[in-house]
């Protein structure tokens, strides 16, 4: 303590004066200390708030319901009946959870992925049966939020076309529902694997890569037919399929070429998980102008697809949901495909 010097008359008024003094020193002390106990008070606070805050973090993390990236459920291997059709109506009692329309989402997380499978269709009833017995199943234990769209060709043109069926399909599809990627399938191939997914993939992918009928091997690099996969983003970078594709042959080819003018990469499931059955039935008709088509394919791409539907003579029927797809009906005009092809070949001579 300090010295202090002091002035006094009387021991009394000593005494008084001392207790002042030491009162006087001992505030500074006692304000250093209220500062002390504030500083401590807002550490504390905020510890307090840090860990609250982490606290609801890993609560945060709790409640985070997204499905796993390898679903718990799929089988491997799926047993492929090709021996006989199923009854659909058989089909639907085994799919009750399934909405009509051919929707069905998971019911204990939120899927990574909306995905719409859209098959172009004609004259194959049985084929359908099967197909869609087989693969609803499959997309249910992959986890996938997704809807099964059946585009059915009608009128009497004889030649079906399915890169406009495609193209009508994905038009008609994103006008009620948003996706986040397309499959587009055969209704003919009949997946061996679950472990080969239909979940989005930031690259165009083929996933037929192994089918019977080629002794499950890939008859060609190129090749980008079957069942693929694309983002909604890059079918529309690409101009969906070319219009002008009819009957056997061509049009997954010219959807390769889109694919390499656009520069997008395609990747590939492993084969021993992308492989397909597929159901026999007769040739179609060949396409005797698929070569000339593909010679074009360059010059044309940006003005033969999505943005031409308009031109193209077809009119969307009906959409109706049933229980375990949405089926789209679309008039096909009869039309003759030399004078197509002229066409095709007078604009870009
Ligand atoms: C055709 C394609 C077909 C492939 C495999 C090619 O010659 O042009 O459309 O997908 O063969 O059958
Ligand atoms: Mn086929």
């Amino acid at each position: 303590m300090r010295h202090v010097r002091l002035y006094v008359n009387t021991r009394q008024d000593l005494l008084l004066r001392t207790r002042c003094v030491k009162t006087a020193m001992l505030l500074p002390r006692l304000k250093r200390r209220r500062w002390k106990t504030l500083i401590l008070q807002v550490f504390a606070t905020l510890l307090l708030l840090l860990l609250l805050a982490s606290s609801l973090r890993w609560k945060d993390r709790d409640v985070d319901d997204t499905c796993p990236v390898d679903p718990p459920n799929l089988t491997g291997p799926v047993n492929v009946n090709l021996q006989e059709a199923p009854v659909l109506g058989d089909v639907s009692m085994d799919h009750l959870d399934v909405t009509f329309g051919g929707y069905w989402r998971p019911p204990n997380c939120t899927a990574r992925h909306k995905v719409a499978v859209l098959v172009p269709y004609r004259d194959r009833r049985e084929h359908l049966h099967i197909f869609l017995n087989h693969i609803h199943p499959i997309l249910k234990r992959q986890l996938l939020d997704y809807g099964v769209y059946v585009i059915e060709q009608y009128g009497d043109e004889p030649m079906f076309w399915k890169g406009l069926l495609y193209n009508v399909g994905f038009t008609e599809v994103l006008k009620n529902r948003s996706y986040d990627c397309f499959v587009f399938h055969d209704v003919d191939l009949l997946l061996e694997d679950d472990r080969n997914k239909y979940s989005c993939s930031s690259s165009p992918r083929h996933l037929s890569v192994a089918i019977d009928k080629f002794n499950y091997t890939l008859p060609y690099k190129q090749l980008f037919g079957g069942v693929t996969l694309l983002s909604a983003s890059h079918y529309q970078t690409l101009n969906g399929y070319s219009n002008l594709y009819c009957g056997w042959g061509g049009a997954d080819d010219d959807m390769y070429l889109r694919l390499f003018h656009k520069k997008l990469k395609i990747t590939r499931p492993d084969k021993t998980v992308a492989r397909y059955k597929m159901m026999r039935h007769d040739q179609t008709k060949l396409n005797p102008y698929r070569f000339s088509l593909l010679k074009t394919s360059q010059d044309r791409y940006g003005h033969d697809g999505l943005n031409n539907l308009h031109d193209m003579d077809y009119q969307v029927v009906s959409v109706h949901q049933y229980h375990l797809y949405t089926h789209i009906a679309v008039f096909v005009a009869t039309r003759k495909i030399q004078a197509t092809n002229r066409l095709v070949t007078n604009s870009t001579d």
